[in-house]
């Protein structure tokens, strides 16, 4: 079975659940992307999320696995001020060069689609997402969100054997 590895950051757990239940879909392995500080906690941590998303700021993240030993990356980021958040930014960006194929997923409070987010990943890492898929925090937290987590992970699925 190929390796797939699942990443994410999340401030307050929705990516989180999506990517644990992801990655059980998947049978792949799973990362946090983790900072060094505090820095998004609070409201001040809001609307630093909010200038460093819209700044194209890099925090300094860390992460337990690189995921150039994976044959797939699957990423998982919510929508900070319609774009990546910074954490995610900030680690596509140290690894963009070491990568293979990729597929994303985010999570926002509106549940719109958010196309943008799919045109930043491709200008950061060089490369289309073989799957994405964009979810609501209201459907995380309702548990409503198995039937486009079975298409993703599908989706997934089909380029991986
Ligand atoms: C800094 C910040 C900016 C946000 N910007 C947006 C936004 O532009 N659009 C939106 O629909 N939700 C926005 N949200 C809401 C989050 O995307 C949503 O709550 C998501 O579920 C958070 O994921 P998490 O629980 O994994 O941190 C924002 C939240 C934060 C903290």
């Amino acid at each position: 079975m190929t390796k797939v590895l699942v990443a994410y950051f999340s401030r307050s757990g929705t990516t989180e659940e999506l990517a644990h239940q992801l990655a059980a879909r998947l049978s792949a392995e799973i990362d946090v992307i983790r900072l060094p500080s505090p820095a998004y906690a609070g409201v001040v941590g809001y609307w630093r999320g909010i200038w460093h998303a819209l700044r194209h700021h890099l925090p300094d993240v860390a992460c337990q696995r690189d995921p150039a030993d994976y044959a797939l990356l699957v990423f998982g980021s919510p929508v900070w001020a319609g774009r990546l958040s910074a954490p995610v930014r900030a680690y596509l960006t140290r690894f963009a060069g070491h990568i293979g194929p990729i597929a994303a997923f985010w999570v926002s409070g509106s549940g719109l689609a958010y196309p943008a987010l799919a045109r930043e990943i491709e200008e950061l890492t060089g490369r289309v997402p073989l799957a994405t898929s964009s979810f609501s925090r209201r459907e995380v937290l309702e548990g409503a969100t198995g039937d486009k987590l079975d298409v993703l992970a599908r989706d997934i699925r089909a380029h991986v054997s």
